[in-house]
């Protein structure tokens, strides 16, 4: 306390320090005014973020309300449409009728045709596997041979068979038409995605559609037959 009254009235005492009184003394005073204009900055900077947060919020809820009809009930992570569902859908159809094709495949056909599809020249079984009766794009041939069968000379592979001939696979499979349908579209899926061979799924519109144009028939098919038939643009 004594300490501070002695200096206070020091400076003016000396005529040389009043200057430095007076110089030292505005920025004693300019030190609040500084700070007090601070607030006010906030202030502006506040109302900033109010108008940003504000618009934000309404952006938002204009994306929302446009993106009203995308939020489909049905689509779940990771998918984002029904759009893109219906483009994975054909996959996990075919992918389907190839497991119902493969377990067919197993019962019905691997005695004569073999594991690999290798086909068995003890039997006068051509193979599956590289054939291009198998591999056409159109399957609508393959189609055929599987409702009604196939007997007389073909060639496969660029060998000759004959002398033994197939049954009509579409009698013996169990179900209505539908089921036979889908058991013949899976089974021919499976063959010509099967032991290298890379030809397309065949889908139950396609095997239905070939199917009404031969329908009543009640005989099996010949090589010759079945060439005569001209290729339609696969789907
Ligand atoms: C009893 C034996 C036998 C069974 C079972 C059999 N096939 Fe065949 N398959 C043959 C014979 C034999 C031929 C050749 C007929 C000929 O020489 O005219 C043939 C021909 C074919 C051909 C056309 C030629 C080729 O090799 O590409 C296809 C395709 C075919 N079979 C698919 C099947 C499928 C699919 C199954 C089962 C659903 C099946 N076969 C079951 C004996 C059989």
């Amino acid at each position: 306390m004594k300490k501070r009254k002695h200096t206070t009235p020091a400076p003016a005492a000396r005529p040389g320090a009043s200057r430095s009184v007076r110089t030292a003394a505005p920025p004693a005073t300019a030190g609040p005014r500084l700070i007090e204009p601070a607030p006010g900055r906030g202030g502006r900077l506040s109302a900033v973020w109010i108008v940003v947060t504000v618009a934000s919020l309404c952006l938002g809820g204009v994306y929302l309300i446009r993106s009203a009809g995308h939020f489909d009930a049905r689509v779940y992570h990771p998918y984002r449409s029904v759009e893109e569902l219906a483009i994975l859908q054909p996959k996990a159809v075919a992918d389907e009728l190839h497991t119902v094709g493969r377990r067919l495949y197993h019962t019905l056909c691997v005695q004569c045709h073999q594991p690999r599809g290798q086909g068995n020249p003890a039997t006068f079984t051509p193979p599956l596997a590289g054939s291009e009766w198998v591999l056409a794009p159109d399957p609508g041939r393959l189609i055929r041979i599987l409702y009604k069968g196939l007997y007389g000379p073909i060639t496969v592979n660029g060998q000759s068979y004959g002398q033994a001939a197939m049954f009509a696979v579409g009698d013996q499979l169990p179900g209505n038409d539908d089921a036979k349908a889908k058991q013949i579209a899976g089974v021919l899926t499976y063959i010509r995605s099967a032991w290298g061979n890379q030809a397309a799924p065949v889908s139950v519109d396609q095997v239905n559609a070939a199917h009404a144009q031969f329908k009543d028939r009640t005989t099996p098919w010949t090589e010759a037959e079945l060439q005569a038939i001209p290729e339609t643009d696969p789907e």
